[in-house]
């Protein structure tokens, strides 16, 4: 039996780390790549010539996610799981609401972090559906929880993040009713360039979550429920 997977933002990070994971869990991958610079997902394709596909995609632009869904579903009729990784930090700084806030970059980010998710889902809904476990992992952050939220800046990420998750929980509504499960995971503090410059102070690599979340796509009818999930790597829960 094919096992089909699809991940955005596979350039490098936690995305490159679950392609890898995926494909030697057996899946054929559809490798969302953004950033034609970085060749990881070329070395990578090197190993599994047969089951793996670098997809030019960004989450940002309508035509390129029609793009690359027409192309996915020249491939593939089914996709077990779609991790919607893609994600940008956005300005990283101190303004907090007494200071002037730039609203276009607020903007940006959210087309990228929540709308992204949410246009590769649309497109590719029919194939999740299709998909024998008919799974959505959006990868989210501790950053997008408004009940925990304790910070009086980064506007843009956090926002974007809390968008994410209610934009998940209003796809949820349609995929339980086929059986499926949309899981939020917050993946910890890792090493990797989100906000621009690699920040090598932060305590996990991305291989790290990655394995964990790979083991959460193995075996997904324990997070099946009326809500969707929203948990760390380890499993824990998130308050919403
Ligand atoms: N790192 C952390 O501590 C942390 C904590 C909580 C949650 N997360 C989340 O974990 C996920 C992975 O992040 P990461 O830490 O592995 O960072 P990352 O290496 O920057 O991964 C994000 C990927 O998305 C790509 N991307 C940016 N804009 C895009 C677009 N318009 N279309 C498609 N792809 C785009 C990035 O490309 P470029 O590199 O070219 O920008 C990069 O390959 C993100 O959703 C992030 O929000 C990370």
């Amino acid at each position: 039996m094919s096992l089909f997977a699809c991940v955005t933002g596979a350039d490098r990070g936690l995305g490159f780390e679950m392609v890898k994971g995926l494909l030697k869990d057996g899946y054929t991958v559809f490798a969302g790549r953004y950033n034609k610079e970085w060749r990881l997902l070329d070395e990578l394709e090197s190993s599994y010539p047969d089951s793996m596909y670098i997809v030019d995609i960004d989450v940002s632009s309508d035509a390129s996610v029609k793009a690359a869904s027409q192309f996915i579903k020249s491939k593939a009729d089914k996709l077990e799981v779609l991790v919607n990784n893609s994600a940008i930090g956005g300005d990283h700084n101190d303004k907090t609401i007494y200071d002037s806030l730039d609203f276009d970059e607020i903007l940006k980010v959210i087309n990228v972090n929540a709308l992204g998710a949410t246009r590769v889902t649309n497109a590719l809904f029919d194939l999740i559906v299709a998909g024998d476990k008919k799974l959505i992992m959006n990868i989210s952050s501790e950053a997008g929880s408004i009940n925990t939220c304790y910070r009086k800046g980064w506007f843009a990420y956090c926002t974007s993040k809390a968008a994410l998750n209610m934009l998940s929980a209003i796809v949820h509504n349609s995929l339980k009713e086929v059986g499926g499960q949309v899981l939020l995971i917050h993946p910890g503090w890792m090493k990797s360039w989100l906000t621009g410059t690699y920040h090598d102070e932060a305590p996990l690599t991305p291989d790290i979550p990655a394995k964990k979340l790979v083991e959460m796509i193995r075996d997904p009818e324990r997070y099946k429920g009326e809500r969707p999930t929203f948990i760390d790597y380890e499993g824990n829960k998130w308050d919403f």
